[in-house]
Parts: C-alpha cells; structure tokens; sequence
C-alpha cells in the first residue's frame, strides 16, 4: 500500500499523487494544482486550524478520544504522582526527566532567577488598584524585554536558555506581586530554600512580620496542578508564541503575547468563569435551570468541551482526586456540590453527550484554588505560570527547526474587486 493521496481534479481532468507523511499531506504539495498557468493553485481553507497542523513536535502527545495525555512520552498520571513541576518543566525543556545531579543545577537555575528586576517592581503603582491580576502579569511580562535587551539574540541557543531560565524564575514572583498589588500589600522577597510552588506560596501570603511556612499538603497540590498545566500542544496561546516568535521577537515579548491569549474565558480564563457560573448558580435546585440556559445557547457550559479532548480530560480526573486532599485540609468548598451535580445532569444530559462535552481541566481547578485562599482574578495568572514552561519549550523547539519560517497563513479574498474612488 503506498503512502500517497491521489488527486484528481474535475475542473481540468488532471490526476495528482501527493505523498503521506505520518498522517499529513503537505499543504504545499497542493500548490501544484491549477487550472492555468496564472493560477495560484489550490489552497486549504482551515478558519482556526482545525485539522491543521503548523508543527512537527516531540514534546507533547494527545490522544482526545481515549484521553491521554503524555508528556515527552510520559503519562500525565505518573508525572504528577511521581514528579515535582521543575522536574517536568526540564523535562519538557530538553526531554528527558533530570538526573539527580541535573535537577541540583537546574533548580539552583531557576532560584537564582527568583528575583525579578527592581525596575520592573516600580512599574506596580502605575496600575489601578482593582486591576486585573492577569492584565498585570501580561504587562509585567512584556516589560522584561525592556531590562534583558540581550533577549533579542534568539537564534543563539544559549542565550535562549538563559532566557528561558530567567522567565520560569521570574514568573512567580510577578504573579504574587499582581496580588499583593491589588491588596495594598508590601512585596515580599523571593525564599531560596523553598519549592518553586512553596516559595510562590510564601510571596502571596506571607504576613508581614511573621513567619511563613507552606502547608506541605496545599504546597504538593499547586505543584501538581502546575504540572497539570505546564504543557498542552498546540492551543490558543500556545499557537500565538510560536506565531509571535517566529518573527524572531524576544521571548518575553512573545510570552506576553501568549499570556495574553491564556486570559480569554475560552482558554485559560476559563477557570475564573467557572467559579463566577457556580457562584451564580449557587445551589443544586437551580442546576436544571442553567442547564436550560446552555442548550438554549444562552451560556455556554464553562469548563466543559474540548477541542481536542471528545471524552473526559485526564487533568480533570486528577485535579478532582486532589480538591478531596486539598479540603480535607481546608474545608469543603461548597461548591463543589454545586459542581458534582452540574457534571452528573451534564453527563447524561443528550445535549452534551451527542457533542461529546465533558469536564476539561478548569471545571475542578478554581474550586481547589478558592478553597487555598487565591481570589479568582488569580485563576488564569496560576494557568499562566506553568504554562511559561511549555511555552518556552515549544519556543526553542521552534527555534530549532530548520522547517519553520515566519507564521503567515493564506487568506481567501472574498471583497470588492478592484474598483476606482469616485472623483468629486
Ligand atoms: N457549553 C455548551 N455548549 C458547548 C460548549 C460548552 N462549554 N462547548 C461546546 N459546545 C457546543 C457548541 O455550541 C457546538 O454546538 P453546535 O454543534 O450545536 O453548534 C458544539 O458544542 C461544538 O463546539 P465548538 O464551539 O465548535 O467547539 P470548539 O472546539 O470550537 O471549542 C471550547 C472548544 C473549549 C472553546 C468550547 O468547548 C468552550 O467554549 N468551552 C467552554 C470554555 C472552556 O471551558 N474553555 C477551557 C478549555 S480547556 C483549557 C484550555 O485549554 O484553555
């Protein structure tokens, strides 16, 4: 059986034979197709990349109808049952998990880079009090480029991963400092001797004049849920710091770009839109109502649906097992009732099961991330500081390939012909 497509093209007569490489046919190949010598020849057309794919990528692996999700080959359950998110944030970085030497340098990596620029600090009161968290952390973010000019130089590899190494160092401490911006609070220094998600932990809560100590239980969870969340392939943001870095920008102004897409409520933001729902809601009676609402298409069903993921999302699964461990020491939230009930009438509702909605990985999250005390203009900047790793990831992977050039997709021009300006 040969690895080819064969064409045939009604409007001349002509036939074709397009190789398949690894389920794909080059879009390229089908330039060959024309009707003229004038002609372009043919393009696909592909309004939000649907069954397109823009990349060859070793880092990521999805199966959405069996819901697997792997990590440079690694299953996503062990990962966040066996590692620590540095641990995976390596290993998405340069593909295999560290060595117990490896993990000491590269942890000592990122803690020297804890502290982000004091100039950077000064930025904090030109924002408004009640700004959001996540505009705050996308404009922290873009303003790095103006302190690490040397960032440009991103065709050299190892500049690129100091970069790499400053951002995933840097990003904590820019969303704490979001934070206590809002609150009024004074900023509090980086601590060395700390985890990534206890040191976080620490900058966003600690009292002044009072110690600090991350409750070992609350502190293993975010770390899970920051592997969880370090890489998803090519989605939303993550499409938009490969478009914005491969026009050779620095990675921060690209990762501001991609921060920027997180924060919609179909992507990232999603989470803080599952919290408002629920909090509307409000109590199980009036679940069916809602439900009403959904398939009127009035709202949409938030934290469910997937692009990829047509059966449960395995980070959901996991973060649900975590919220038990996570309210035993915090207390029940509430609304996890609330929750529950809606996926249960969901999953057998035949609104959802005929488009194969279930919960994706924000139908659980914020519930864990209210009961640890963030606030939910947090939600998208927790999705955001995991993420940094995989975008960073995907970025150098980007730069490393020899097939990638500038993201310019095809338009098809449906407008006016040309036509003259009336004289007056
Ligand atoms: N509630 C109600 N109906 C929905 C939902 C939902 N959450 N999601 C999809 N549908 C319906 C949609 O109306 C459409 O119905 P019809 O065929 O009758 O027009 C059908 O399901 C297919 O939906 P779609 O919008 O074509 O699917 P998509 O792949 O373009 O969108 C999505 C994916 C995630 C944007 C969408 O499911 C959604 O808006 N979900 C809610 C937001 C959300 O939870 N986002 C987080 C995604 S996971 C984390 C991340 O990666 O950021």
């Amino acid at each position: 059986m040969a690895d080819t497509l064969t064409i045939i093209d009604n409007r001349t007569g002509r036939q074709y034979e397009v190789p398949i490489t690894d389920g794909a046919i080059r879009a390229m190949d089908l330039r060959q197709i024309r009707t003229a010598d004038d002609d372009f020849g043919l393009m696909t057309y592909d309004p939000a990349f649907q069954n397109t794919a823009s990349c060859r990528s070793r880092i990521t692996f999805i199966d959405g109808d069996k819901g697997v999700l792997l990590y440079r080959g690694y299953p996503i359950e062990q990962l966040a049952e066996r590692s620590s998110f540095l641990d995976v944030a390596c290993l998405l970085l340069d593909g295999e998990l560290p060595t117990a030497d490896q993990r000491q340098a590269w942890t000592s990596a990122i803690t020297a880079q804890q502290r982000p620029p004091a100039g950077s600090e000064r930025l904090l009161p030109g924002f408004p009090r009640d700004a959001h968290a996540m505009g705050v952390f996308v404009s922290l973010v873009g303003a790095l480029s103006t302190y690490y000019p040397d960032a440009k130089k991103v065709t050299d590899p190892d500049n690129r991963r100091r970069q790499i190494e400053r951002l995933i160092g840097h990003v904590p401490a820019l969303g704490a400092w979001a934070y206590r911006h809002n609150r009024g609070l004074p900023l509090v220094e980086p601590d060395p001797s700390l985890s990534y998600a206890g040191n976080f932990l620490r900058m966003l809560f600690k009292e002044d004049g009072r110690e600090y100590e991350p409750h070992p239980v609350l502190e293993r969870a975010l770390d899970i849920l920051f592997i969880l969340h370090a890489d998803h392939e090519q989605n939303c943001s993550t499409n938009a710091m490969r478009g914005i870095g491969s026009s050779h920008a620095d990675p921060f102004s690209s990762l501001a770009g991609a921060a920027a897409a997180l924060y919609g409520p179909l992507h990232g933001g999603a989470n803080e839109a599952v919290l408002r729902m629920l909090l509307e809601i409000g109590s199980t009676d009036r679940i069916p109502e809602f439900i009403k609402r959904v398939k009127a298409g009035e709202v949409r069903l938030m934290g469910f649906g997937h692009r990829v993921y047509k059966s449960y999302d395995p980070r959901a699964r996991i973060i649900k097992r975590t919220a038990d461990e996570v309210f035993a020491v915090t207390g029940r939230n509430p609304l996890l009732d609330v929750a529950i009930e809606l996926e249960r009438i969901a999953l057998e509702d035949e609104y959802f099961v005929k488009r194969r909605l279930y919960p994706n990985v924000d139908f659980y999250s914020g519930l864990i991330y209210q009961a640890m005390g963030f606030p939910v203009e947090m939600f998208p900047v927790l999705f955001a500081i995991p993420r940094t790793a995989g975008w960073l990831s995907q970025w150098d992977e980007l730069m490393r390939d020899p097939e990638q050039k500038i993201a310019r997709p095809r338009q098809l021009y449906v407008g006016p012909s040309r036509r003259d300006v009336p004289e007056s």
